[in-house]
């Protein structure tokens, strides 16, 4: 029987996009219809599905990652916000896919991530795009962002134009699936064994805002005059209720002392014909359809929410929670 994954499309499996005329579509699938300078709050990011636009630019092991960004919604930010050069930072970097587009895109990156299982593999991948020809400079550091800037080389503080990241969401919205005997079940989706507060992934909403606020305090001071921070996030459902992460991440910024600028889209759905082709996992579909089931209005969510911040062109220093943290920079 085939295997599914959370990101896998079951209605249209790993299919190539298909420019039309006005368009175009680069390696990773990104579909471009070029909308002018200014740029459009709606970003086409999976023309490709997640497995297309990773065959072949990452190593297998990615796949074991519960929560990768879609490469297409980087590889956006990165080209939308920063010039060849710049430098970018993933303070929870996973697999790498932050610096794989960033590096593939001329760009230099930084990344530290939590757990080493994910940190190694980051490593692989940053490897791999070199071997494909990227020309970024790019380095993972293994640690907790919430302590940034004791991680980070005090040198690169003000130098970073760009943060790219997205916070954990615990358990119930990512995993992978296998079917078996009794119907499909989840595996793999774990983070670590659980029992490690120190990865955000494992604490109460509060606990995770809190400590995604301290990592975007840091992310302000490493941050250039000017810098930009993106963040997806997506909403989830506690017991049939939507819990509001996306509100939650902007309360997060500025209490970092970062302002919001904008809130954009990063589809999960495939732009085609004039409509939208959902690409849900597994997981969303089972539930979205047992509440519509028990007479729940409930949607497919077919987009991340991009909560877009900027650091003010006249602040120089660190954030307002840096500076009640005491936040120092080690160097
Ligand atoms: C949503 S995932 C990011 C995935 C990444 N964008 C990618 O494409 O692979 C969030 C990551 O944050 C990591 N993480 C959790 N707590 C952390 C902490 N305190 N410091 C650094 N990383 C952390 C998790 O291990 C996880 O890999």
């Amino acid at each position: 029987m085939a295997k599914h994954r959370a990101d896998a499309a079951p209605a249209e499996p790993d299919e190539q996009s298909t420019p039309t005329a006005a368009t175009s579509t680069d390696p990773i699938g990104r579909h471009r219809a070029a909308p002018g300078p200014e740029g459009l709050s709606v970003w086409a990011t999976a023309q490709a599905t997640g497995p297309v636009q990773r065959r072949g630019r990452y190593v297998r092991e990615s796949v074991q990652h519960p929560a990768r960004m879609l490469p297409a919604i980087a590889a956006h930010a990165v080209t939308a916000y920063t010039q060849p050069g710049d430098l970018v930072l993933d303070p929870m970097c996973g697999i790498g896919t932050t610096l794989v587009e960033a590096i593939h895109a001329g760009r230099d990156a930084i990344g530290v991530e939590y757990e080493s299982r994910w940190s190694d593999i980051a490593d692989a991948n940053i490897k791999h795009a070199h071997t494909q020809g990227a020309t970024g400079r790019a380095g993972v550091i293994r640690g907790d962002a919430t302590s940034l800037l004791s991680l980070v080389p005090g040198a690169l503080t003000g130098q970073v134009a760009l943060v790219v990241t997205s916070p954990p969401y615990g358990p119930t919205v990512h995993g992978l699936v296998r079917p078996g005997a009794d119907g499909v079940a989840k595996f793999d989706n774990a983070y670590n064994d659980g029992t490690d507060r120190g990865n955000l992934a494992y604490r109460d909403l509060t606990g995770l805002v809190d400590g995604f606020a301290q990592i975007l305090a840091g992310c302000h001071t490493l941050l250039r005059p000017g810098g930009v921070v993106v963040v997806t996030a997506r909403p989830w459902r506690k017991h049939g209720e939507l819990v509001d992460l996306p509100s939650a991440v902007i309360g997060a910024g500025v209490r970092a002392g970062l302002t919001p600028v904008d809130r954009c889209v990063a589809l999960l759905a495939a732009v085609r014909d004039g409509g939208l082709v959902a690409r849900p996992s597994f997981f969303q579909l089972q539930a979205v359809r047992k509440a519509r089931a028990a007479g729940t209005p409930m949607h497919l969510i077919a987009h991340e929410d991009v909560l877009v911040f900027i650091k003010s062109q006249t602040d120089s220093g660190s954030g307002s929670l840096g500076d009640t943290l005491g936040g120092g920079v080690v160097a």
